[in-house]
């Protein structure tokens, strides 16, 4: 469940962060503001932090850098590889985000970029209440993903893609479970999350969630 983009990913590894800095001019959009993208949710997190799909750890490296206690999460082996190598001393370890190793912390922050897409929305229901009872009071969850206002919006981004011939992109929108604002606003609040969303590019949102204190 959640890893069967794990092959896509191994692939990817190598050439990803080529990707990531607007080499690829099907993905240019998707990946505009990268850095400051990552460094926004890293400027948001406080505290022993859980960052799930770590990717090649960039994200993972400004948290580092900002002294925070981080433990990182990914599934794809290639991926993992290349974080490893570049973070020879932070804890990334084999899973994904709902079934992951046992982490006995109390955790202030649970963070993801680029990645929660890959759950279907019934399975991001599953994460977001999983991840209500790990995190302690007043504890966030940050993540910056490809979100939609609307589902018209998306099947607009679709139909715009394939007339410029970004058929790898329109394929990506298709095939993985990009969902929309309202949808995730429900999830949140169904577990007992306020959560606010704010545009950083033409593609992704950043969405910041608070755990409600128990009254
Ligand atoms: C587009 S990359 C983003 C990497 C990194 N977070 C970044 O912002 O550059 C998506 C990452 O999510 C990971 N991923 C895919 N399915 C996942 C799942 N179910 N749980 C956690 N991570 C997943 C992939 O292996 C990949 O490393």
């Amino acid at each position: 469940m959640g890893r069967e983009f794990n092959e896509l990913f191994n692939e990817w590894a190598q050439s990803y962060d080529q990707t990531v800095t607007g080499h690829d001019p099907e993905y240019e959009e998707v990946f505009i503001d990268y850095d400051k993208i990552l460094s926004t949710v890293a400027e948001k997190s406080s505290g022993t932090t859980i960052e799930f799909g770590v990717g090649t750890g960039n994200l993972t490296a400004i948290l580092n850098n900002k002294g925070l206690n981080v433990i990182g999460i990914e599934p794809s082996e290639g991926m993992r590889e290349i974080a490893k190598q570049k973070l020879k001393n932070i804890t990334i370890l084999d899973g994904d985000f709902l079934d992951f190793p046992q982490i006995d912390l109390e955790i202030n922050t649970i963070v993801s970029t680029y990645a929660f897409h890959h759950l279907t929305d019934g399975e991001k229901d599953l994460a977001i209440q999983k991840y209500s009872k790990l995190l302690k009071d007043k504890g966030r969850i940050i993540f910056a993903d490809t979100v939609f206002p609307t589902e018209e919006a998306k099947q607009e981004r679709i139909r715009d893609s394939r007339n410029k011939n970004f058929n790898r992109l329109a394929d990506d929108l298709q095939r993985e479970y990009y969902t929309t604002i309202p949808v995730l606003r429900n999830i949140f609040e169904k577990h007992r999350f306020t959560v606010d969303f704010i545009q950083l590019n033409p593609f992704v949102w950043l969405m910041e969630a608070k755990k409600e204190e128990r009254s």
